[in-house]
């Protein structure tokens, strides 16, 4: 029987040493370099990245020629944390069981941190040994990783986050700006690993609704984690949603329902999946896994 936890452990250690040999290559270690360690080693789930390795997989391919990529796209979901902490933006404290950047440095080391990490990611994913010499490709989804990152993308949904703060958002609204926020940068996580990947054009279009409904659906889940989770647990606040009037799903829809479409979205992004081989096993278990985790 397949073990997902086993495999996001053993994804986990396979990241966090390639992790750690791109940060330990430089031979003098700056304070900007701690300051990108700190953020980066505190511990994450690391599952943008895990989602791009099983999306390889899943169509076929091993999933060390993506490595690279999925390490980038870490570097990108932690710069964004280190950003989202800030006191100008959700001004939080803990973050992976630590103090925030700004906090344990200041909010200088932590703004340049974010955009060092930032990057980096690009100039991994502009460096990366790929096999075939499949440069094509690699542009191509450096430019999804862009777009999803940016002001079209993530920045945008941050954008309507803060703006939205002390407003009463419709369920559409929320449900654009959690796509934008949190969806973009998993969907392209998944959408990157099916492409190096090699997968069939209609793989990858499988793939990419597939990521779009778990996508969302994680950041359902990490707005009821908000509401009824245990910080200890979790390594940052709960409440904090509420204290900065933010619309969520639990505030706007309440629990409940927040737990329900968070069910059917995992419903649908199986169902897209579900001509797929055993080689999907990993992507299957996760969907679960990212409504049913504790932090
Ligand atoms: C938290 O992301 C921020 C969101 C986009 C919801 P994760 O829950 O993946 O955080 P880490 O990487 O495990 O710390
Ligand atoms: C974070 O969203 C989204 C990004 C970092 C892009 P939240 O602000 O809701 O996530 P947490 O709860 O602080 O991790
Ligand atoms: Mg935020
Ligand atoms: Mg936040």
């Amino acid at each position: 029987m397949f073990d997902l936890n086993s495999y996001l452990l053993s994804k986990r250690k396979i990241i966090n040493e390639y992790i750690e040999r791109i940060l330990n290559s430089s031979s003098e270690s700056t304070p900007i370099v701690s300051a990108m360690k700190y953020s980066l080693m505190a511990g994450g789930k690391r599952l943008r990245p895990i989602l791009c390795m099983s999306a390889a997989e899943a169509v076929g391919e091993k999933s060390d020629i993506i490595l690279p990529v999925a390490c980038a796209l870490e570097m990108i979901h932690t710069y964004s944390l280190i950003h989202d902490d800030l006191p100008s933006m959700d001004n939080d404290n803990m973050r992976r069981g630590k103090p925030t950047s700004h906090i344990n440095f200041d909010e200088s080391t932590a703004i340049l941190a974010g955009d060092a990490l930032l990057t980096l990611a690009f100039k991994i994913l502009s460096s990366s040994e790929i096999k075939n010499n499949d440069y094509k490709n690699m542009l191509k989804i450096s430019g999804i990783i862009a777009d999803a990152a940016g002001y079209k993308g993530m920045i945008e949904g941050q954008m309507l986050d803060i703006s939205s703060e002390g407003k009463v958002l419709s369920i559409e609204e929320l449900g654009k700006m959690h796509y934008l926020k949190t969806g973009a940068l998993i969907e392209a996580s998944i959408y990157s690993g099916a492409i190096i990947g090699g997968g069939t054009n209609e793989q990858v279009e499988s793939l990419r609704i597939y990521a779009g409904k778990i996508g969302l659906a994680f950041q359902v889940a990490d707005d009821i984690l908000n509401v009824d989770g245990d910080p200890e647990v979790m390594g940052k606040a709960v409440g904090s949603d509420i204290n900065r009037n933010k619309s969520t799903y639990p505030s706007v829809i309440g629990l409940e329902k927040s737990k329900k479409i968070a069910e059917d979205l995992v419903y649908s992004a199986l169902k897209a999946i579900d001509t797929f081989d055993n080689k999907a096993e990993p992507l299957r278990l996760i969907a679960r896994y990212i409504i049913e985790r504790d932090k």
